[in-house]
């Protein structure tokens, strides 16, 4: 059976004033799918990301959402099923753990829900289970970007959008922050959308790649061919993928 497509962007294009940060860009994600966004600094990855979640001026161009035309606006984005996980660890540094889920769990409003919600992603990451009455900022880096994670996962999202997860990171967490996304796609089925520098890890768990380069989509394929075309090679000259 052919997978449902969850969202597309069709022919966007995205200005900051004089800046065309995407140019006709194409983007679609199937329900259940890993895919990666990858290109050069300054490309647009994020853009693309923020464009979904009603972060950037649309100049042109579709989203569509099962394959109606939506306008994309924060708060109803995020009611339809999309969470978005931006780059930078963004925790609350002065409230607990806890507290950190039960903002992430905003659109919940009934107390037991809640509570159910915050033990299930504890079950997922044990470290925010130990830690839960500490103050995220009193997490290492990488525990901080398992809280992120965590919270973006509380509206139990059909699509989660992941800004550069591992940036900063030592490898072996990176490992781990990686493994916590595969689990999650793999458990709840979550379709994920991820910007990533770690090439070699990104495409070792998405099923297809974008990449992109000064706003436009570049190559397309799936994450098999990306890396035996070369092409990765190509595009990030002189750069360790
Ligand atoms: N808020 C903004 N105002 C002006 N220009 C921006 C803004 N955000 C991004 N840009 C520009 O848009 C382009 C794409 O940026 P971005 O999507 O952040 O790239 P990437 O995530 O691939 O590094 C860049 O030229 C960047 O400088
Ligand atoms: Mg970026």
């Amino acid at each position: 059976m052919e997978k449902e497509i969850l969202l597309q962007l069709h022919n966007i294009s995205v200005h900051y004033g004089g800046i065309r940060a995407l140019d006709d860009v194409d983007i679609s994600l199937d329900e259940g799918e890993i895919v990666a966004l990858m290109g050069p600094n300054g490309a647009g990855k994020s853009t693309v990301l923020k464009t979904i979640f009603g972060l950037a001026p649309i100049r042109s161009g579709k989203v569509l959402w099962h394959e109606k035309e939506i306008k994309p606006v924060s708060h109803e984005i995020a009611q339809r099923g999309i969470s978005f996980v931006p780059q930078g660890r963004r925790v609350f540094s002065h409230l607990t753990i806890e507290e950190n889920l039960e903002i992430g769990g905003f659109n919940v409003s009934d107390k037991n829900e809640l509570k159910r919600r915050i033990a299930e992603v504890m079950e997922t990451f044990s470290v925010l289970k130990e830690k839960r009455k500490a103050k995220a900022g009193t997490l290492s880096g990488g525990q901080q970007q398992m809280l992120a994670l965590a919270r973006g996962l509380m509206t139990e999202p059909k699509i989660l959008l992941l800004d550069e997860p591992s940036l900063g990171l030592a490898p072996k967490i990176v490992k781990e922050v990686f493994a916590k996304i595969r689990e999650i796609n793999e458990k709840h089925k979550t379709a994920i959308l991820i910007v990533e520098h770690n090439i070699k890890s990104l495409l070792s768990i998405a099923s297809r790649g974008y990449i992109l380069d000064k706003g436009k989509v570049v190559v397309e394929d799936a994450s098999q061919k990306l890396f035996e075309s070369g092409i990765l090679e190509k595009i990030f000259m002189g750069k360790s993928i």
